[in-house]
């Protein structure tokens, strides 16, 4: 049997907890920095996602106004703990990014938002925008960030949308005959028809005033439903979203891809398309 003074123990405990906490310390260094712009419905839980994530670390965020100015949205959003000092858009000069440097920006501001980003995409900081609507002219622009860093541009950017569009197409090629009709169910005071059927219509080549069918009753929050019919059988595909956490783990997963991307532009349905590639099974 083995005995130690406890002057020895002492030490060796000591001795853990130091290296406990360098490891710890490495691994939060080691995490991915992300600033977000856009803290209204979307974007803060949109940050809360990111906070709570082992693999990120949320830096800032930056809103329009000078609402909660300098306070830390980590107190905001119900956490003990002082992070993401919140900036006003005024204060994100070209020198912003080099003071305050992170791997990647995520929008969920508004379609101006990336008017700041020039001076980030010369730093090599990434950018990830989920603005639902662009003027042709801000998609150029997205192109002018994506000639210097990598830039992912996803109107829809949760997961299972994305994966019902590449999903769809496949289902298209398989069967070409199949009549194709798009559902959309939204909460009863969504007035616009969802752009997201209107992208699916598009994606399968469809007349979106002809195929696209829309349903407003209660509080549906979000439901896309395409029914291939054939002569003898009928595919559904169906996503429903339930709550808006959806639109952070959709940004998570691209933060993830993106991070080791070289410049360029890119979508979700690029990375799952690809994903579908490597991983169908061959029979
Ligand atoms: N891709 C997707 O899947 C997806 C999902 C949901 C939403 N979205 C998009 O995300 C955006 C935000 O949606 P939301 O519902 O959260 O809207 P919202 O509640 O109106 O919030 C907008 C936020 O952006 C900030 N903001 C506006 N202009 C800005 C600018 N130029 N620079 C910095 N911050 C700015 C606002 O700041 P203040 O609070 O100071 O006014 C606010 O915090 C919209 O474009 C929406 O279409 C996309």
């Amino acid at each position: 049997m083995l005995w130690y003074n406890p002057s020895e123990l002492s030490f060796r405990f000591e001795r853990n907890i130091k290296k406990l906490r360098m490891k710890r310390k490495e691994e939060i260094s080691n995490r991915i920095k992300i600033g977000i712009f856009g803290f209204g419905k979307t974007g803060r839980i949109v940050a809360d996602e990111f906070f709570k994530e082992d693999h990120f670390r949320l830096e800032w965020v930056v809103r329009r106004t000078h609402k909660d100015h300098h306070k830390y949205a980590t107190r905001l959003l119900g956490h003990e703990v002082d992070g993401a000092p919140i900036y006003s858009v005024d204060e994100v000069s070209p020198s912003f990014f080099q003071k305050n440097p992170v791997d990647i920006i995520v929008d969920f501001a508004s379609a101006r938002a990336h008017e700041h980003y020039m001076p980030a995409a010369d730093c090599g900081i990434r950018i990830i925008s989920a603005i639902s609507k662009y003027k042709e002219k801000d998609l150029v622009d997205l192109k002018k960030l994506a000639d210097k860093t990598a830039v992912l541009y996803s109107p829809n950017i949760t997961l299972g949308v994305n994966f019902l569009l590449v999903a769809s197409q496949i289902l298209q090629k398989i069967a070409p005959h199949a009549d194709i009709e798009i559902v959309e169910e939204h909460f009863r005071g969504k007035k616009e028809v969802s752009g997201t059927a209107f992208k699916i219509a598009e994606t399968l080549g469809l007349d979106k005033d002809k195929h696209v069918n829309s349903i407003r009753v209660g509080g549906i929050v979000g439901r896309h439903e395409i029914i291939f019919g054939l002569p003898n059988q009928t595919i559904r595909l169906v996503h429903e979203s339930i709550n808006r956490a959806a639109f952070g783990q959709g940004a998570i997963f691209a933060a993830r891809w993106l991070v080791d991307a070289p410049a360029g532009m890119y979508s979700m349905e690029n990375i799952i398309a690809d994903m579908f590639k490597r991983n169908i099974p061959v029979y």
